[in-house]
């Protein structure tokens, strides 16, 4: 019986190895001995040493996490940083003032004294990480309650973090894997002085904005350039004037001999979030319930919005950032929702669920895993309703700032209010930054708005027990929501910036907790993350459950795939620059790559998404593309890969065989909006900007060849 389970289970390795090569978020840690052999065969020239090594410079010190959501990599010695424009978007907005609105038109810095060092940005390096499963798993059993469990592995996890961060100097995470059944620690080191060294204008880096975001073919110049300072030593520091640019320990070389069909192609970066493991109720639930609100919320949110930022250029400088990243998962989500029903996904899920049960309730794997899939349909039944009233809650979160006000600006001021009299001056000053911050990133009537429009959907949307507080508020104005939300103002200190400054210099012996507008968001809060005795329970039968299939599936040899799902933990993607196949949503281009002669042909003058600036069209016009253009001809924008990426990749080096970067990912493509729930091998691409098109677009449109002096270029 073992010997044959042992064998099923490499069978399904095996043939999962071949059918699958391009897909799979890899630990670096295990690539010697789970892909080492199949990437030489593709093209890889590096030993696994090379790629990730702890104990000399690799590959993998060259790619950092950039500001907790994205990914960037380092490109010369001297600590210049590329990322996404769209992940440096949220820095050169706070940067910009309309006066001098770098995202409008770019901007490059002609030394190193004029970088601009934005509130706060950091990078994350990775040290190192280990397996700590055993130590872990070894302290709890069976029989242990879900919280008794998780109060056990806390703790573990604390000893782990502090016997690893040598004092604080490093930030460590221990996170799960395979839904609880692996835990690994990574040691991190993050660096908080990054300054801005140059951007593209939105022309270029946000090119065919919405409407293209998400689509092949594509023709966006989605990178922005920056610095990470350190001090004299090389250590992290905050900002000041005698930090100097970072030496790395590894820097990329810059290829830029041109890309292939069929050429190898890797990826190194941090994905966000997958569901490869997702049971077929988790993706019904998504499709039918929790999708559909965030979808919707999010229009609503993005209309409100919209108005305001066309008003004037100030509000519009405020809500750009927002407004992109709410657009982006808005059709994202709505992508998921037509895929994973095109292609019956929790169908086939479900399926496979099916010969997973069978198994299950076997005799000798009855008492173990006999219940697992009944748990988890049965959670998810009675959870359908909750989690699309969550989902239009959580999208008003997102959107309005005022919502979320007892989360934000609250506890800092509650800290103010409890701190003792002699601290008080002091505590007060570093509050007023944060409130003068608050109050410069908001417009109070786009706000009002906002709120309004995202309430007035919740309460008729929401299909489920809402807000107690708010409906009987609203009643007692009958249910006129603009009067609501005018009195909710006019009666709080959070009303205007002036209005609160005046009331932390003297609060006549309010607390903060009284006011109208913080009571509503705390209420608001505390409505989403309620729990009663009896869903509180239930929620952790069904971890368990989710636990146990997960375990179960990979023990009975019936699991689809050989990698946990993403959670912001590096990952090693590898795979081949690929064409996407015609299909009846594209059919305009078959090829691998776009050209600058596609943008041009995108062109609409003064447009808000497909204006292109004069010079660029002028050097397209002279075929003045430097060295940076293909040997035959035209210059390069945009490619695929069939690399396997999510959210949080963006801004990921694309390497070649050798190590050398080649391009910088930044998006998906609609065909496979699945991918995050399962990786489609046929429609599945990863769109890249051509590093040719970045250094063509610095050097020959910027002006800016200083930079791209820096690096290395592989000619
Ligand atoms: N889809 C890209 C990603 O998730 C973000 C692109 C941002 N551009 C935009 N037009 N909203 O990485």
């Amino acid at each position: 019986m073992t010997r044959l389970k042992t064998s099923l289970i490499a069978l399904t390795f095996f043939i999962g190895f071949f059918v699958h090569a391009d897909e799979g978020m890899w630990f670096l840690m295990f690539i010697e001995r789970l892909n080492q052999r199949d990437m030489e065969k593709m093209g890889l020239q590096l030993t696994a040493d090379e790629i990730y090594s702890i104990n000399h410079s690799s590959l993998k010190d060259a790619v950092v996490q950039f500001n907790g959501g994205c990914t960037a990599e380092i490109i010369s010695k001297d600590g210049l940083i590329l990322t996404n424009h769209h992940c440096g978007f949220g820095a050169i907005a706070e940067l910009s003032t309309p006066a001098n609105d770098y995202l409008t038109n770019g901007w490059w810095a002609s030394k190193r004294e004029d970088e601009m060092k934005p509130k706060s940005l950091y990078v994350r390096f990775f040290v190192r990480m280990d397996d700590v499963s055993k130590r872990i798993l070894d302290k709890v059993n069976g029989t242990m309650t879900e919280s008794e469990r998780e109060k056990i592995i806390k703790e573990e996890i604390a000893a782990i973090e502090k016997e690893n961060s040598e004092n604080g100097k490093y930030t460590v995470s221990v996170r799960s894997f395979f839904q609880g059944n692996e835990y690994y620690y990574f040691v991190y080191q993050d660096y908080k002085d990054v300054r801005l060294v140059g951007t593209p204008p939105n022309s270029i880096g946000k090119f065919g904005g919405d409407t293209d975001n998400w689509e092949w073919p594509r023709h966006t110049g989605d990178f922005s350039m920056f610095r990470v300072y350190a001090d004299s030593l090389g250590n992290p520091a905050e900002f000041s004037s005698t930090n100097v640019p970072l030496q790395p320990k590894h820097h990329l070389p810059v290829n830029i001999k041109g890309v292939q069909e069929g050429d190898f192609a890797m990826i190194l970066g941090y994905p966000g979030r997958t569901n490869r493991w997702l049971p077929a109720s988790g993706i019904n639930q998504n499709v039918k319930f929790a999708y559909p609100a965030w979808v919707e919320a999010s229009k609503t949110a993005m209309d409100a919005m919209k108005i305001h930022m066309a008003k004037d250029p100030a509000t519009r400088l405020k809500y750009d950032s927002k407004y992109a990243s709410i657009a982006n998962y808005w059709k994202n989500r709505a992508g998921m929702i037509e895929a994973l029903t095109k292609f019956k996904t929790a169908k086939s899920k479900a399926k496979n669920e099916q010969a997973f049960n069978n198994w299950a309730n076997e005799p000798t794997h009855k008492e173990k895993y006999g219940k697992v899939v009944a748990t988890i349909n049965s959670f998810y039944d009675a959870t359908n309703d909750k989690s699309r009233h969550d989902n239009y809650l959580s999208i008003l979160f997102r959107s309005s700032a005022f919502a979320t006000i007892s989360r934000s600006l609250g506890p800092q001021i509650q800290a103010y209010e409890r701190a003792k009299e002699e601290d008080k001056a002091i505590a007060l000053q570093t509050l007023k930054i944060a409130v003068t911050d608050f109050y410069a990133s908001i417009s109070l009537q786009a706000e009002k708005d906002i709120l309004a429009a995202g309430l007035s959907l919740y309460l008729a949307k929401a299909n489920f027990p809402v807000v107690p507080s708010i409906e009987l508020a609203l009643m007692a104005v009958k249910n006129d929501m603009n009067l609501f939300i005018d009195n909710l103002f006019k009666n709080s200190v959070f009303e205007t910036y002036e209005k609160l400054l005046a009331y932390l210099d003297n609060s006549n012996g309010m607390a903060i907790s009284d006011d109208p507008l913080m009571s509503f968001s705390t209420n608001m809060i505390a409505h989403l993350n309620q729990r009663t005795d009896a869903s509180f329970a239930q929620q952790n039968e069904f971890l368990r459950a989710y636990r146990l299939l997960v375990e179960g599936l990979r023990e009975s040899g019936l699991a689809t795939i050989e990698y946990p799902d993403a959670n912001s933990t590096l990952r090693l993607t590898y795979g081949k620059v690929s064409a996407l196949p015609k299909d009846k949503r594209n059919d305009a281009v078959t090829n691998y790559y776009t050209t600058l002669q596609g943008a041009i042909n995108k062109y609409k003058p003064n447009d808000a998404e497909f204006d292109l600036p004069k010079r660029l069209m002028e050097l397209n016009d002279a075929k003045d593309f430097g060295e940076y253009a293909d040997k035959n001809g035209y210059m390069p924008v945009n490619f695929l890969t069939n690399n396997d990426i999510t959210g949080g990749n963006s801004g990921s080096p694309v390497l070649n065989g050798k190590g050398e970067l080649i391009g910088l990912a930044f998006d998906g493509n609609i065909e496979a909006m699945a991918g995050d729930v399962i990786f489609d091998d046929l429609l599945q691409k990863t769109i890249n900007v051509d590093i040719r098109y970045v250094l063509f677009i610095i050097d020959k449109y910027a002006g800016a060849k200083h930079i791209v002096d820096e690096m290395t270029i592989i000619r």
